[in-house]
Order: C-alpha cells, then sequence, then structure tokens
C-alpha cells in the first residue's frame, strides 16, 4: 500500500500537511537553511495516516453484523478466530481479548488478587493507564526511576524498592522496545513475584526470538487507535499458565466460569467485571492483524536505517536498545537530544524547527511522579483509610525519580511509528531535516 495514497496526517500529533514537496539541498550541494529560517522543508509532511483499511475491514464488519453474532458469549467466530491468531502470532497458547489495554491489566491484577495493602512497582516513564488500573484495586503504586539511555524501567532501582508488601511487579516495554527482560525475570524470580508484562505498545517486540508477553504471568495489549494493532479502543491478555488464564478468563467475565470453558457456569469466589470483546472489535482485529507482520518489518528496517544515519550526528542519539531484543515494536522512534551539541538550543526550539521541516516529533511524557493527579494519592480518603498518613507521606518519597525528570525534560524526542511506514528517502529526509538544524543551531536559537 502506498503511503502517500494517504493523505492524512497523524491526528494523533495534530500535525498539518506540507501542500508541496520540497527539495533540502540547493542545487550546489550544500545543505539548505532550515524552513523556520525561510529554506525548503526537508520533507513534504505526507507521512502515513492511520490507520490503514481496504475492503477487508469492511468485509469482516457486514459478517458480524449480518451474523446478528455481536457479542462474546454467542459464537463469538471473529473472537475466537483474533485470540488464536494472534496467540499463533506471539507464540503462546492463551489469548484473552479484552475491552481495552488498561482492562487487560486490570484484569491481570485482579486475577492475582491484587488488593488494599499490597505494593505493586512500575515505572515512572509511562502512559497513566499503567499506574491507574494499580489504584483501581486500592494497592500502592510504587513509581522507580528508568534507564536514561533506554527509557525503560531500570531494573536496579526496580529491585530496591521491594518490600515485604511488594505484590508484583509491573514493568512496561516502552515506546514498543522490550524493558531489560533478562534482568527484570531474574529479580521476579529471586524474590518469587509475579512480573505483569504491560505490552501495551509492543506488538511483536521480541526478546532473543520470543514475543514480549510470553515472559511474565501474562501479558498485556493495548488495540486503542494509536496502537500498531488498532480496533479503535481494545485489548488483549496473552498467558502461558493455563490456571492463571483461567482465573483472567473468570475475572473479565463477572467472576464466572472459572474452570470451564462455558462462560455460563458458576463463579468461585473471584471478584470479576465485564470487559468482554465485542465480536466488531475482534473483525477490525482479524482484518489489521493480515498486515501486521509485514508493517512490523518495514518499521524495524526503516529504524534500524534511520539509527544509522542519526548515530553519525553529533547530540542526537536513538534510544538504546537491550542486547537481547531481537525486534522492537517501534510504536514510538524515540531518540535523545543534546542541546550542547546544538549550540544550546533548547528542545522545545529543536522541535518546532523539526515540525517547520515537515518532520512530525514531540516531546513524550513528562513527570508522572510529580504529577497533581498521582501526588493526590497521598490525599485520598480511602488511601489514607487504608494506608495512614505516615505511609503517604513516605510514599512521597518514595517516587523521586532524577534520571526521568531531566531526560523526560530536557531530552527525549518522540516520533510516531507511522512514520518509519515510509521509503528509505523519507528516513533520510528526516535525518537531512535534523543535519539542517544542526548547522543553523545558532541562527535557530535566536529565532
Ligand atoms: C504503556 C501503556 N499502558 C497501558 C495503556 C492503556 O491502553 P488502553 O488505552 O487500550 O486502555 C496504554 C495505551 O496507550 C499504554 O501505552
Amino acid at each position: 500500500m502506498d503511503k502517500r495514497q494517504f493523505l492524512k496526517t497523524s491526528a494523533i500529533l495534530g500535525v498539518g500537511l506540507a501542500a508541496t514537496p520540497s527539495l533540502s539541498f540547493c542545487s550546489t550541494g550544500t545543505v539548505a537553511k532550515p524552513a523556520l529560517l525561510g529554506g525548503p522543508k526537508a520533507h513534504p509532511g505526507d507521512f502515513s495516516g492511520w490507520p490503514l483499511q481496504d475492503s477487508t475491514e469492511e468485509k469482516a464488519l457486514m459478517e458480524v453484523l449480518n451474523s446478528g453474532e455481536w457479542g462474546r458469549l454467542g459464537t463469538a467466530a471473529a473472537t475466537k478466530g483474533f485470540e488464536q491468531g494472534y496467540a499463533a502470532m506471539l507464540g503462546v497458547p492463551h489469548v484473552l481479548g479484552v475491552t481495552s489495554g488498561t482492562s487487560a491489566l486490570y484484569t491481570i491484577l485482579g486475577a492475582l488478587g491484587i488488593g488494599p495493602g499490597d505494593e505493586v512497582i512500575l515505572p515512572v516513564y509511562t502512559f497513566i493507564a499503567t499506574y491507574n488500573v494499580v489504584t483501581l484495586h486500592y494497592a500502592l503504586p510504587i513509581i522507580v526511576d528508568i534507564d536514561p539511555e533506554s527509557m525503560q524501567i531500570d531494573p536496579v532501582a526496580m529491585e530496591k524498592a521491594i518490600t515485604p508488601q511488594t505484590a508484583a511487579l509491573l514493568p512496561v516495554h516502552i515506546a514498543g522496545s522490550p524493558f531489560d527482560v533478562d534482568r527484570v525475570m531474574e529479580i521476579g524470580k529471586k524474590h518469587n513475584l509475579p512480573v505483569v508484562e504491560d505490552a501495551c505498545q509492543a506488538h511483536l517486540a521480541a526478546w532473543k526470538g520470543k514475543k514480549v508477553g510470553s515472559f511474565g504471568i501474562a501479558g498485556a495489549f493495548s488495540f486503542q487507535a494509536s496502537k500498531n494493532l488498532n480496533c479503535g479502543e481494545g485489548g488483549a491478555i496473552s498467558c502461558m499458565d493455563d490456571n492463571f488464564f483461567k482465573s483472567c478468563r473468570s475475572f473479565h467475565h463477572q467472576g464466572q466460569g472459572a474452570n470451564t470453558a462455558a462462560f455460563s457456569a458458576p463463579g468461585e469466589g473471584i471478584r470479576g467485571t465485564n470487559v468482554r470483546i465485542t465480536e466488531f472489535q475482534s473483525a477490525i482485529l482479524n482484518a489489521q492483524m493480515t498486515r501486521l507482520e509485514a508493517q512490523a518489518k518495514l518499521r524495524s528496517e526503516n529504524a534500524a536505517y534511520l539509527s544509522k544515519m542519526l548515530n553519525d550526528i553529533p547530540g542526537i542519539t536513538p534510544a538504546k536498545l537491550y542486547k537481547g531484543t531481537t525486534n522492537s515494536a517501534y510504536h514510538l522512534y524515540m531518540f535523545k537530544y543534546d542541546k550542547t551539541r546544538f549550540d544550546g538550543m533548547e528542545l522545545d526550539k529543536f522541535i518546532a524547527a523539526m515540525n517547520a521541516e515537515g518532520v512530525p516529533c514531540g516531546t513524550g511524557y513528562g513527570q508522572m511522579n510529580k504529577d497533581d493527579y498521582v501526588t493526590g494519592l497521598a490525599k485520598n480518603k480511602h488511601y489514607l483509610k487504608i494506608y495512614g498518613e505516615k505511609t503517604m507521606n513516605e510514599w512521597l518519597e518514595r517516587n523521586h525519580c532524577p534520571n526521568n525528570d531531566k531526560a523526560s525534560s530536557e531530552e527525549v524526542v518522540w516520533m510516531f511509528q507511522t512514520m518509519l511506514l515510509g521509503s528509505k528517502t523519507d528516513m533520510e529526509q528526516i535525518a537531512e531535516a535534523m543535519r539542517k538544524i544542526q548547522k543553523y543551531a545558532k541562527e535557530l536559537k535566536n529565532t
């Protein structure tokens, strides 16, 4: 599929399209001026829109519509097809479709019996959902720092945060790149703690040849509109363990039918809710899955090409991939910006200059541990009742993350996955935009 058919800029990044392509090199071969200084754009700005679709989606949806089986409790042909297909892609025995990535995580923690008095450890650099699912169970979210080279959870900080109250580890494969799976799993094993993989951004990412979502007690995936596998809203749980899978299945279906394939079987004392996926969601996922592997391959090839070029630009460093990484999903392409190599130009100006070049990018997550929304937990009446004021004040003190403070505010830049669905020329133009900006940083700084 030709991305230039999709003359629709990523709504997620909210960046407008450039009207005409342009050249970043002058005819003399010298580097052209940056667009912010009146030069031509490095890229026409026509990166792929998202989602991509064709008649496959329409056909799959119409089949569900006309079948009259719209929910999971009927024949569930589309859902069963999706669960089997995605399980085969991940190389796991079990996949359970659910309504979102958040509900996948919430269900896993529920099936683990996480509740008041328990502590769950998660990284600071993540989407707020990773934190919210812990508080929804009235457990204490313990926020730990990241490895600033990768922006992934720092295993040392994670191990240090373990206390007798720790009930689970909740690391995140952020940006779709695996965290240090070997070290995290080793710590989980050493302390006899379940590892729940937040793989919401990491469809088909792999560690030493095995897909993420197959290492911990369970993995959670999101199919929200921006994700590499997308049905608007949706999610899935991947699981290697037969019994734990039954607990997840039961929790997601009002605590019913724990030990049987029949959804109508009575509950067995486990708590529960309804986060069942619909047949419409599964139909779209089945259609989108027909392209997932080819898209993942293209993203990886383009990311490798781009990283090779960016590594040659002083002050630009692609986010580190750990040695065991055999594939990143590249939901986001993250790189670090060092302003000292750009004449001291602040990150915001760099981003404005990149956007002007037709290359959409932005800063990513901030400092979740300092958000009012998060610190307010220390004053939440239920938390004060469960944990007491002293513990909640100590909790505020525990959440310091100096690596993240610096990296998230001064250094990290995101580009969105659709930009990696383009051509080698697109990658060359992205790199060229940075070279132009670097060359003219002194002038740009003062605009
Ligand atoms: C790391 C991470 N965890 C959890 C979620 C929650 O997924 P959803 O939006 O499908 O509920 C997301 C979604 O953006 C995410 O990126």
